[in-house]
């Protein structure tokens, strides 16, 4: 159901991030482009995982993610990102909009896209399921249903994320207007190696 007062629903670990800041750096995308010629997404991937992993000094103390690591998470995780707005963008608005911060201790990236209201639901509940469930088990508990069903779509994305690296995740939904809802994805990435 599409919020009627228009106001923002969250969910996870949100943080308000202005893009006033010498930290910051961003790129508008289209949905169909990135569906239509795939590997624009790795492509995409690969570039902002080294244009980030650059900031981090070629020997780093102990403690610390070094800077191949970081390189190899963040591709992984931004690929997962904009896959997920490739594959699910829906109705007449298709642009993507990416946002990252680059501080001295982690990196957030903001992924937005757009869905369409009735698309709000089922993934507001896959949200919440996500958000609550000890992540060993969902992930188990996943991989038996899709071994079931042969679905398409694994829903394995976030979860890997959470469970292997440590990523932690942010959602709202912002109702642009009738056919309209604006999805920003948040992903808080901590350079310290104890939350990998
Ligand atoms: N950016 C998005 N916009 C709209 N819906 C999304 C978005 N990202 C995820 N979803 C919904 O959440 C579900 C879970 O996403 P997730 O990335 O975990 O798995 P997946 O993309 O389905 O499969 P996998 O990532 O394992 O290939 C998706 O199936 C989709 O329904
Ligand atoms: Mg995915």
């Amino acid at each position: 159901m599409t919020d009627l007062t228009g106001t923002p629903q969250i969910f996870g670990t949100w943080e308000a991030l202005t893009a006033v800041s010498h930290h910051y750096a961003a790129m508008n995308l289209h949905a169909t482009h990135l569906a239509n010629h795939w590997r624009r997404n790795s492509l995409s991937s690969d570039y902002w995982a080294a244009y980030a992993a650059l900031q981090i000094p070629e020997t780093v103390p102990t403690g610390w993610l070094r800077r191949d690591d970081v390189n190899y998470v963040l591709s992984y995780l931004l690929n997962e990102l904009f896959e997920n707005c490739a594959k699910f963008s829906a109705g007449p608005e298709q642009t993507v909009h990416y946002q990252a911060w680059f501080e001295d201790e982690r990196m957030v990236f903001q992924f937005t896209n757009h869905i369409t209201p009735a698309g709000e639901r089922p993934f507001i509940t896959l949200i919440q399921e996500l958000l609550t469930s000890d992540p060993d088990e969902l992930y188990f508990q996943k991989l038996e249903e899709n071994a079931e069903q042969e679905i398409s779509a694994s829903g394995l994305g976030y979860l890997t994320l959470i469970k292997d690296y440590g990523i932690q995740f942010g959602f709202r939904f912002r109702p642009i207007n009738a056919e309209i809802t604006a999805v920003d994805v948040q992903a808080h990435v901590s350079l310290k190696e104890a939350a990998f």
